[in-house]
């Protein structure tokens, strides 16, 4: 993403910075919306301070269907009817669709959940140590813990995570081409609809089976249970598992901050909502576009016109937390945005606060003195994405 006015660019100082070698779009500083050239060529609006970041979130004035023609293309694939299922729809229709899933997702449900994580977590420390030092955290740790989790709760065969996780990846990203993306989001199609013929054929209590059960009184056709599933899998996976990793490169690079937090667990749940503010892993990935002129932080956004939220910039405007540059564990932090806000905002954010502090947790009580062995600007950031992250993270103990 290309700045059209630089004027009212300046990178913030958080961590990580640009990564050394890549090309990278410059963090912007929370301003007024500002105009931004896309990739593809496109003009949209970059809105960047946290309260004009909160209203686009919250005002039916912003559609998040993207089949409309304005509508910000931030990954290359093409609008798909029925595309990534209600993240990409508007109130009533997403309402109907995401009430299918929220009794799963309730703080009660998910809290029930919390032995199994922590036996997952448990189970893939035993495997990190008897591989003995060094390992790389996200392969051994981090993407399996979200990616088990998940497939627990969807009914998707943990076996299979090779191939899910590859497809899911080219989805999120923005540099793979059109073609590539397209090919996986396809892939995923096929799968998912195999699997949903065999819990229809064999009822399972899981979400996949919950949405089944639903079919009719919610009138969803096979393409809406299919396209949920495939949004569960796409929107829970990567951000999850790039936030536990992203959390572990933050607290090895701020050993003080560790010891910290083991010497006192109770700080653990703030320190995670502090994590999930400073490094906001979807970083300038959501877009929404204008039904109708609004008027917004000064400027005049038409109606058709595409806007471009960034998370990471509302979480570290300074109007609405002090010191936002700093990294500060036992900060309140309430009240960010990493999850996003209004009718879209994350339904699996009770899910993703256990397995944060679960992975936390358990960490840093097994490996006391876990450390980074590559320095961290000679690491290999997965930049070119809606969700950002470390491609690995080799640490010792
Ligand atoms: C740290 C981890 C996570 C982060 C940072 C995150 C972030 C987000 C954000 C920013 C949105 C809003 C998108 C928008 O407004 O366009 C969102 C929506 C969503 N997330 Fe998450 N997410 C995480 C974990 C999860 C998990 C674990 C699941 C599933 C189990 C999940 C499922 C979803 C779904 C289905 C939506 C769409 C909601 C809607 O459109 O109503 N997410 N997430």
């Amino acid at each position: 993403m290309q700045h059209a006015d630089p004027a009212h660019t300046r990178p913030v100082s958080v961590w990580p910075p640009v990564p050394p070698g890549a090309e990278s779009p410059v963090i912007p500083d929370a301003a007024p919306p500002v105009r931004v050239t896309l990739s593809d060529g496109s003009m949209h609006w970059l809105v960047s301070r946290y309260a004009d970041v909160r209203t686009v979130l919250s005002d039916s004035r912003f559609s998040a269907d993207d089949q409309h023609p304005g509508f910000p293309r931030l990954i290359p694939l093409p609008p798909l009817p029925g595309g990534l299922s209600f993240l990409r729809m508007d109130p009533p229709r997403h309402d109907v669709l995401r009430r299918v899933l929220t009794p799963r997702f309730t703080v009660r449900r998910i809290e029930a959940l919390r032995p199994a994580v922590e036996r997952t977590a448990e189970e893939l420390l035993d495997g990190m140590e008897r591989g003995g030092p060094p390992a790389d955290l996200v392969q051994a740790f981090a993407l399996p813990l979200a990616s088990r989790t998940l497939c627990e709760l969807l009914g998707v065969p943990y076996r299979d995570h090779a191939m899910f996780q590859e497809h899911s990846t080219n989805v999120v990203a923005t540099d793979t081409d059109p073609d590539t993306a397209t090919a996986s989001f396809t892939v995923l199609e096929e799968y998912l609809a195999e699997l949903v013929e065999e819990k229809r054929a064999r009822p399972t209590d899981d979400l996949i089976g919950a949405a089944l059960a639903q079919q009719e009184s919610a009138a969803l056709t096979d393409e809406d249970v299919v396209a949920l599933a495939r949004l569960m899998l796409i929107a829970g996976h990567e951000t999850t598992a790039n936030m536990i990793s992203m959390s572990v490169l933050t607290l090895v690079r701020h050993p003080e901050r560790a010891a910290a937090l083991r010497g006192a667990p109770e700080l653990l749940r703030p320190a995670v909502e502090e994590l999930l503010r400073y490094l906001a892993v979807v970083r300038d990935g959501i877009a929404r576009v204008a039904t109708e002129r609004v008027r917004l932080g000064g400027q005049v956004i038409e109606a058709g016109e595409g806007v471009v939220v960034s998370l990471q910039s509302a979480n570290h405007d300074a109007a609405a937390f002090p010191d936002a540059a700093e990294l500060d564990l036992g900060r309140d932090a309430r009240g960010h945005v990493a999850f996003g806000y209004g009718v879209h905002q994350c339904i699996g954010q009770a899910l993703a606060r256990v397995q944060l502090q679960i992975a936390l947790t358990a960490l840093l009580r097994r490996f006391p003195r876990l450390r980074g062995t590559v320095a961290p600007e000679d690491l290999a950031f997965r930049e070119f994405s809606v969700v950002v992250g470390p491609r690995s993270l080799p640490v010792a103990w």
